[in-house]
């Protein structure tokens, strides 16, 4: 039996996911109702909750790839990260009041969007962790629950001085869950793993370059986060390593093409939404969104059998058009009434349109190796 939960004073000292969520900092007294409605959300374009067939996953026999898994759960448990997301001395003081208007929304939504994926992580890993009796399985979950309650805890940390904390309580009980069967999990979550990654560790070194734009604290973090990504990614790859169907069958590399599709274009519309943030940090979204998708492309080949043709130019005029489409279907929204739905609808089609497109590029095949170990290599 589990021991009570005592409270503990902050999240990052937490050792299970359920310590993190009881933490003092996940509390506080401000309680925003705008970051929670938009934390709600329930968008193509926003952050959702996972629910699955635990017992299907339960059933996953890692015996095929023990050894790495071994080395792996391992380095999880010896945990690098422990007290690291909490603010300390290096945190300077953010001047929230003096921020440009348009940056603190933008920065503000980002936050929001970043605190609801990771916690969306938590509650889905926490839950596998409960549910499952595979001691393998349960232990894995409970490692990656334990981060991602971390990482979702400092990021409220970072809201909470702006005045605004997302709810997570109310999140876990309101929000609607996707269903998505394991190998969809799979898929899915190893991409959010392994682009967070890319996406962190790309920021990471661009300001390392260019400390006068690190314009909030929290970017400085964002080394040691991305290694927690990268782990989680990892366990991701020898999951789908244990059972060759998963990625090798001629239906699932088309899913798999269908979700670096889908990941890689909803990143790219929601970053093209926020051109102030990009801006003072000194990033063009274009040149960011193919850095990311070309990390992730070639982490990916440990496991995935194709990767997508990022330079074909068909591929840079599909993203174009598929964020024309959505400016357009947010205007329509912004406009209302009858012209406003049908407008909507007609930008839908576009979108749609522009995603077949995407989708129908010849992807490139990938000989995926022997073992899949990757080590953090940006
Ligand atoms: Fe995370
Ligand atoms: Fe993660």
């Amino acid at each position: 039996m589990n021991a009570p939960t005592r409270d503990l004073a902050h999240s990052a000292d937490a050792k299970t996911a359920e310590e993190g969520l009881a933490a003092e900092n996940m509390s506080g007294p401000v309680d925003s109702k705008m970051a929670t409605d938009v934390a709600m959300q329930n968008t193509l374009l926003t952050p959702r909750f996972y629910t699955t067939d635990f017992d299907e996953l339960d059933a996953i026999d890692v015996s095929p790839v023990r050894a790495e898994w071994d080395q792996l759960i391992a380095r999880m448990k010896a945990d690098p990260n422990k007290g690291h997301f909490k603010k300390n001395a290096d945190w300077d003081t953010v001047d929230w009041e003096g921020m440009d208007p348009k940056l603190r929304a933008e920065f503000i939504d980002f936050l929001i969007s970043s605190c609801t994926a990771e916690f969306s992580g938590c509650v889905l890993y926490k839950e596998m962790k409960r549910r499952g009796k595979n001691e393998d399985v349960t232990g894995l979950f409970q490692l990656m629950a334990r981060d991602e309650a971390r990482h979702a805890g400092f990021i409220n940390d970072a809201l909470r001085e702006a005045g605004i904390a997302v709810n997570l309580g109310f999140l876990t009980q309101a929000k609607k869950y996707t269903y998505f069967r394991p190998k969809f999990i799979y898929y899915a979550t190893y991409l959010s793993e392994k682009i967070g990654y890319a996406r962190y560790i790309t920021i990471y070194r661009h300001l390392e370059a260019h400390p006068e734009k690190r314009f909030h604290p929290i970017f400085k973090w964002f080394r040691e986060w991305c290694n927690d990504e990268f782990s989680h990614g990892e366990a991701f790859a020898l999951l789908m390593r244990t059972d060759p169907k998963i990625t090798q069958s001629w239906q699932n590399k088309l899913w798999i093409k269908f979700f670096l599709t889908a990941v890689f274009s909803t990143m790219w519309v929601r970053d093209h939404q926020r051109p102030a943030f990009h801006e003072a940090l000194d990033v063009d979204p274009a040149w960011y969104g193919q850095e990311v998708f070309r990390k992730t492309s070639e982490i990916s080949k440990q496991v995935f059998p194709l990767t997508l043709d990022i330079d074909n130019p068909r591929w840079r005029r599909g993203l174009d058009r598929l964020d024309r489409a959505n400016r357009e279907i947010a205007a329509a929204k912004r406009q209302g009434g009858v012209r406003g739905k049908l407008r909507q609808w007609a930008g839908s089609a576009k979108a749609g349109a522009a995603f077949l497109g995407l989708l129908s590029i010849p992807s490139q095949r990938n000989e995926v190796p022997d073992t899949s170990r990757l080590e953090p290599a940006y």
